[in-house]
């Protein structure tokens, strides 16, 4: 299993059997400039934590193109239905759903969630997935929340993807907050340096996390992490 980084939230874990892509926002990401396009990519999920544009991004041209299946709460499926995408998967906060790949929890998130078109996009959220034997949570855009020990008690971590870029979400003293409840072994950084509102010290945000314990993996945009 292996995980590829496109900058901002985006990125794809590549399973024996399924290519899961999360929030592809990829042509105006400036993360994404020689290292891929959204043409390139060909995931047969497309998961989104909130209907916002450096989220939603491409999804309706990737989803057209490849036929891949829409993961998202009911509101953004019901969007992309309306839209023409067929096959869509709608979770909701709090539920969960057995894929062919593994089993995947829809969590809470503390942020908004509207479309570019100002459309409600329903309650924003994030994905914990049990794959291959691991444990990942992707916590979408948001702040720290005292229900993420329940998370940190009902799931054994392996990898955190969190949100540290600050302004519209947490920032390293908020990451590290949530570590705190969730425990996990390693945290990836997401949702920095893509605007010059999250423009952020990468290596004071390290110094935070070692500091308090954790173990911080920036990945440089198109770069990979075997898990
Ligand atoms: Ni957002
Ligand atoms: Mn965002």
């Amino acid at each position: 299993m292996k995980l590829t980084y496109f900058g901002h939230s985006a990125f794809q874990i590549e399973t024996d059997g399924a290519t899961l892509l999360f929030d592809p926002f990829i042509s105006d990401n400036p993360h994404t400039e020689g290292v891929v396009s959204a043409e390139d990519l060909n995931p047969d999920y497309i998961f989104l934590t909130h209907a916002h544009a450096d989220h939603w991004g491409d999804t309706l041209s990737i989803a057209k193109r490849t036929g891949a299946q829409l993961v998202g709460n009911f509101e953004i499926v019901t969007y992309a239905q309306n839209e023409g995408i067929e096959n869509a998967q709608p979770m909701n906060t709090g539920g969960a759903w057995d894929f062919p790949f593994g089993r995947v929890f829809q969590t809470y998130a503390r942020h908004s969630s509207s479309f570019p078109d100002g459309t409600y996009g329903g309650n924003p959220n994030g994905y914990i997935l049990h794959l291959e034997g691991q444990c990942i949570y992707n916590l979408g855009d948001t702040s720290p929340f005292a229900e993420m020990a329940w998370y940190g008690e009902d799931h054994d971590i392996d990898l955190a993807l969190m949100p540290v870029g600050d302004c519209f979400t947490m920032n390293a003293e908020g990451a590290v907050r949530a570590a705190g409840m969730l425990n996990p072994t390693q945290v990836v950084p997401v949702h920095y340096d893509t605007f010059p509102f999250i423009e952020i010290d990468m290596e004071a945000c390290q110094q935070t996390f070692e500091d308090a314990g954790f173990n911080l993996t920036p990945l440089t945009p198109g770069s990979t992490l075997a898990l």
